[in-house]
């Protein structure tokens, strides 16, 4: 049991439990926004910058750790009330994300409400701004990304370099596709494609029909797009204030490994021309889609230096990580800073060179670290556990960033420690 310690001028009853508290809520809504339209708050009250988040993962989790860090209360919207995010959050509200009341309780107790994945249903998530609250990432910039042939095509028209794009109704079509654009050739699904599920590549004409099955190509809208043959993985994120303010990180390179981010370094050994070229892409990309608060943009870049947009994330990113360390404004800070209007901070870094190495499950098993113990042991390693109930196989459970003098040195002090744990089952 959670002794309880006191019930504040809002009806809010805070306990604590541990290192972290909980505060309920003991009154209706309806009489709540009374009481507060009639009560002056007594001059001792906190009345603090409140937040909203829809979906209580590890993006969400960071996103409030650096909230709270600047004063504001945190409420999460999450299935269950153990997720990562929950465990650090002020409140947690259990419900369904695509639910419009739930969305709407969490809108009437908090002053802005942003999202922690782009899969929210729009026509659910419009109550919010139809009932005048206010939303960040707009419903208008999500329904832009949301479906990646969208997003392409209005990259498109805002003059953005991408690999060549189609939509395909059928597999008939998808094999003169194949022709028009040539062999390797990677189909996906416009909507709810994450870490590379979503995605096949097809190498010749005899895997058309493995590929049209596997995303189910019968019930999903799907679309083709040429091959991009990169010499590498960048990204940028960016921060875009309310008043078109932005804040732009160093371009870094990511690695994937079986289409999931598993290295990020930071800065990209790139060119000064492919750096400044990402940036101006960034910039007017976050533009075209009028995006308010944090973003990820990934890029690719070719063997003779030109870039392209490989898609547009409308929210904190795994590339920006290691801006918690790395930068003297993390990505996250400024996402907050962004949503409450106040000034964006500095992107600079704080050493030369920082790297990520993401800590993904193994297998099924707890989501509890083996090995960290001997992790901690390595110098300038900073560990970040997610607290999910369960690992999973190619499950984010958690990333390690080490910054220094050159990204040789960081990456090895990053590896190292990754390496030293586990995530899944020991049987
Ligand atoms: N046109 C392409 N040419 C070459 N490789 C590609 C192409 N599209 C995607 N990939 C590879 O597959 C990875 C995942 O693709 P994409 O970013 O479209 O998927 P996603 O499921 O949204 O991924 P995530 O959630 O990890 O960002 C890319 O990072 C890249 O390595
Ligand atoms: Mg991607």
């Amino acid at each position: 049991m959670f002794p309880i310690n006191a019930i504040d001028v809002r009806g809010l009853l805070h306990v604590t439990g541990g290192a972290r508290s909980l505060i309920v809520n003991l009154l209706p809504m309806e009489a709540l926004k009374t009481q507060k339209n009639q009560e002056k708050p007594a001059s001792s009250a906190r009345i603090a910058p409140r937040l909203g988040i829809i979906g209580g993962g590890q993006l969400a989790r960071m996103t409030a750790v650096a909230a709270l860090r600047l004063g504001c209360d945190v409420i999460v919207l999450e299935r269950n009330d153990h997720s990562p995010a929950a465990q650090v959050a002020t409140r947690c509200l259990v419900g369904d994300w695509n639910n419009p009341e739930a969305l709407l309780k969490l809108a009437s107790q908090v002053d802005v409400v942003s999202i922690e994945n782009e899969f929210i249903s729009t026509d659910a998530l419009a109550v919010i701004e139809k009932a005048g609250h206010r939303l960040f990432p707009s419903t208008e910039t999500l329904r832009l990304i949301q479906d990646k042939l969208t997003q392409k095509q209005c990259l498109q028209r805002a003059g953005l370099a991408t690999t060549r794009f189609v939509a395909v109704e059928n597999q008939q079509r998808l094999a003169e596709v194949t022709r028009e654009f040539g062999l390797p050739l990677v189909l996906k699904a416009r909507r709810n494609g994450y870490d590379g599920k979503g995605n096949y590549t097809i190498k010749t004409e005899a895997d058309i029909p493995d590929a049209w099955k596997a995303l189910n190509g019968d019930r999903n809208e799907l679309y083709a797009e040429a091959f991009c043959n990169y010499h590498a993985e960048l990204a940028v994120i960016i921060t875009r204030g309310q008043d078109g303010a932005m804040a732009v990180y160093p371009v870094v390179e990511t690695v994937q490994r079986d289409h999931i981010c598993h290295i990020v370094r930071a800065p990209a050994a790139v060119s000064p021309n492919a750096h400044e070229k990402a940036h101006q892409m960034a910039r007017a990309a976050i533009e075209a889609i009028e995006g308010v608060g944090s973003f990820g943009i990934e890029l690719f870049v070719s063997e003779n230096d030109e870039v392209m947009i490989n898609e547009l994330a409308p929210r904190v990113h795994n590339s920006g990580h290691y801006t918690i360390e790395g930068c003297v404004c993390s990505q996250f800070e400024n996402h907050v800073r962004a949503l409450f209007g106040w000034p964006l901070g500095s992107t600079a870094m704080v050493n030369p060179a920082a790297v990520m190495v993401n800590l993904l499950g193994a297998s099924q098993g707890s989501g509890a670290p083996l090995g960290i113990e001997n992790a901690l042991q390595v110098g300038g390693a900073h560990i970040h556990i997610y607290g999910k109930a369960m690992s999973g196989r190619g499950r984010k459970m958690g990333h390690v960033t080490a910054i220094g003098p050159d990204v040789a040195r960081a990456e090895a002090a990053a590896q190292s420690a990754a390496g030293k744990i586990f995530f899944g089952s020991t049987t």
